[in-house]
């Protein structure tokens, strides 16, 4: 595995690597990986010849009172996951090769889908995304990459802008791994108290519900909400930040459950945010 942490590195090592018409799989991260990251990138290594992550705590999709300082951090432990998964390059730059001194070009997918959701409390934060999505992909030059289905508007910002600005790129959303108790992996995870954590699943186990109420023919939304409110309000100490249920590809609100179906929720726990969603065709 080769570690990297220029741009001009990561284009020489790709230039050579890919030579020969080899396809390369892109899995970006930031890092303080899980299994969830793992499963993308055995997904990459299981579909390209070459697999490129990417380490990077981005700071432009973090608002101004977010965890940018807190987010966890542990680079020796990623290096070695990665290298056991078989990464054939593992991009660790710093910010300031990202964003160097002078740096004003962003990224914005206008409209409801990033206004809706995590959008409504984190205004800037696909502004980020979309930002350090493009430049990575533009310094990558992937054929396909890869993104969890846990971050549903994530995936479907992403697929927006690959289809606005004509990236030749195949986004592959990836099944959300979950904990054996059901809690989606994520990195924040680690910020949760030894309560929290042994409430958070529940949240899951709201969402597994409404998933029962719809295979049982349950066609409403405004139904499937209240029964998602009413469990998750259950919770010592959770606060709701919203229950939401859209269309998978447009994010926007769905009256009747008609098509593919985006149930998606975000919950405070303590100080850990936390946000879980399941797809369902109708
Ligand atoms: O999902 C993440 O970890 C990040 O949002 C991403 C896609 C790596 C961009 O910083």
């Amino acid at each position: 595995m080769q570690i990297v942490q220029t741009i001009a590195q990561l284009r020489a090592e790709l230039k050579t690597m890919r030579a020969g018409g080899k396809t390369v799989g892109f899995v970006p991260t930031m890092g303080y990986l899980h299994d969830g990251h793992l499963s993308l990138v055995q997904k990459a290594r299981q579909e390209n010849d070459i697999v490129v992550v990417s380490v990077f705590v981005n700071p432009t999709q973090f608002g101004p009172n977010e965890d940018l300082d807190a987010y966890p951090r542990d680079a020796e432990r990623d290096l070695s996951l990665l290298r056991a998964g078989g990464t054939d390059i593992a991009f660790f730059p710093a910010v300031d090769e990202l964003y160097p001194p002078g740096f004003t070009t962003y990224i914005t997918v206008e409209g409801p889908m990033t206004q809706t959701l995590c959008g409504r409390s984190r205004p800037t934060h696909f502004r980020g995304v979309a930002t350090v999505v493009s430049k990575l992909f533009n310094m990558v030059g992937p054929d396909r990459a890869y993104f969890g289905q846990k971050d549903a508007q994530q995936v479907a910002v992403i697929e927006q802008m690959v289809r606005d600005l004509n990236f030749d790129i195949e986004i592959v959303a990836c099944p959300t791994v979950r904990e054996p108790d059901g809690l989606a992996m994520s990195s924040r995870n680690t910020y949760l108290s030894q309560t929290h954590r042994a409430q958070a699943p529940l949240i899951s186990q709201a969402l597994f519900g409404a998933r029962d109420l719809v295979e049982k023919g349950e066609r409403h939304s405004a139904v499937v909400v209240d029964y998602l409110k009413t469990n998750i309000q259950r919770i010592d100490g959770a606060e709701i930040d919203y229950v939401s249920i859209a269309d998978s590809r447009s994010l926007s609100d769905l009256d009747i459950l008609k098509g593919d179906v985006l149930i998606a929720v975000a919950v405070k726990l303590g100080r850990t945010r936390l946000i879980d969603n399941i797809r369902i065709k109708v």
